[in-house]
């Protein structure tokens, strides 16, 4: 068997970007996988991804205050950056960097100018009172879903992406189709700031049992676990359904929003939408994804699936 591979790690960002184009000028294609840390199969897929497209991959591991309020979970997000290399090192062919910043933004306290980054957002970075003032918004697509009930969340994203896309200077970087509209607003953002840089999506990685992997899952006790099970179920009934000749969007959100609730879960929202826009239908003609976000105790999940008609 061959040794695992040891990654380089970077925390400074003026030596990410230094290794970056000292790796292009010798005219090597570099992948990005930005993660949060907590690595799971879910995430490994995307290196095993990244590792087909380019010569090398790059996995940031960064937990982006820009993109929690104040009430979300920051401080009890799970991290294990050991046991991330371990796991990074299993990948056949490894990766090359790890990017593992402290703090990617100014921390010059700005807490007597304005506050909050636009529409009276606050994130935990204003909280804190930190002199980031620059946001990215893709106004369309982060209005909906998880937007709705996380204001802050994709102009965090968008916004910490941006700033990794700036430092990496990546040829491609890749994303979990788990968070769809994460991932189409990065394409989406890509596309209107001419950022050279292929977007991809990976599928879903599932349990045995069909819950998709989430770094958030690790807070799930036995039996919400067990509870949480009714995502994917419902989820795949309703694409059964579906194939069965059902196009009635309510019929299939009430399905879906039943299932769950019986096994003891709250929908925070169960939503059918096109593909692209993410625009709510009614009635399924085209390409749709069934987007579900739901509590089980102090647990907020999200799943989806695809469903081509
Ligand atoms: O999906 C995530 O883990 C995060 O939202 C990301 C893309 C790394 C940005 O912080």
């Amino acid at each position: 068997m061959a040794a695992a591979k040891e990654p380089q790690i970077i925390t400074d960002k003026e030596q990410m970007r230094k290794w970056s184009r000292e790796m292009r000028s010798q005219g090597k294609t570099i992948s990005l996988v930005p993660t949060m840390g907590y690595l799971h199969e879910g995430h490994l897929s995307l290196v095993r991804e990244a590792r087909k497209d380019t010569h090398l991959v790059v996995v940031s591991i960064y937990v982006n205050p820009g993109q929690f309020s104040p009430t979300e979970d920051l401080s009890t997000y799970p991290s294990d950056f050991h046991g991330d290399l371990l796991k990074l090192a299993s990948v056949p062919g490894g990766v090359d960097v790890v990017f593992h910043p402290q703090n990617l933004y100014d921390t010059k306290d700005c807490r007597k100018g304005s506050r909050g980054g636009g529409g009276g957002m606050v994130s935990c970075l204003e909280e804190k009172g930190m002199g980031h003032q620059t946001w990215v918004r893709v106004e369309k697509l982060e209005k909906g879903l998880c937007g709705k009930s996380r204001p802050v969340f994709f102009r965090g994203v968008a916004t910490v992406v941006t700033k990794l896309f700036n430092i990496v200077e990546p040829d491609v970087a890749v994303f979990g189709k788990k968070d769809y509209q994460q991932w189409r607003i990065i394409q989406r953002m890509v596309q209107d700031l001419d950022f050279p840089i292929e977007v991809i999506g990976s599928e879903i990685r599932r349990d045995d049992n069909g819950l998709a992997l989430s770094s958030r899952n690790v807070h799930l006790s036995p039996e919400e676990r067990k509870k949480a099970l009714s995502i994917s179920r419902s989820l795949l009934m309703a694409k059964a359904s579906v194939e069965k000749g059902q196009v009635n969007c309510r019929e299939l959100r009430d399905l879906v929003i039943q299932e769950i609730h019986n096994a003891g879960g709250r929908v925070d929202y169960a939503e059918i939408v096109d593909q692209e826009s993410l625009e709510e239908v009614e009635e399924i003609r085209s390409p749709v994804v069934f987007c579900i976000a739901a509590w089980f105790g102090k647990v907020r999940l999200i799943d989806n699936i695809e469903i081509k008609i």
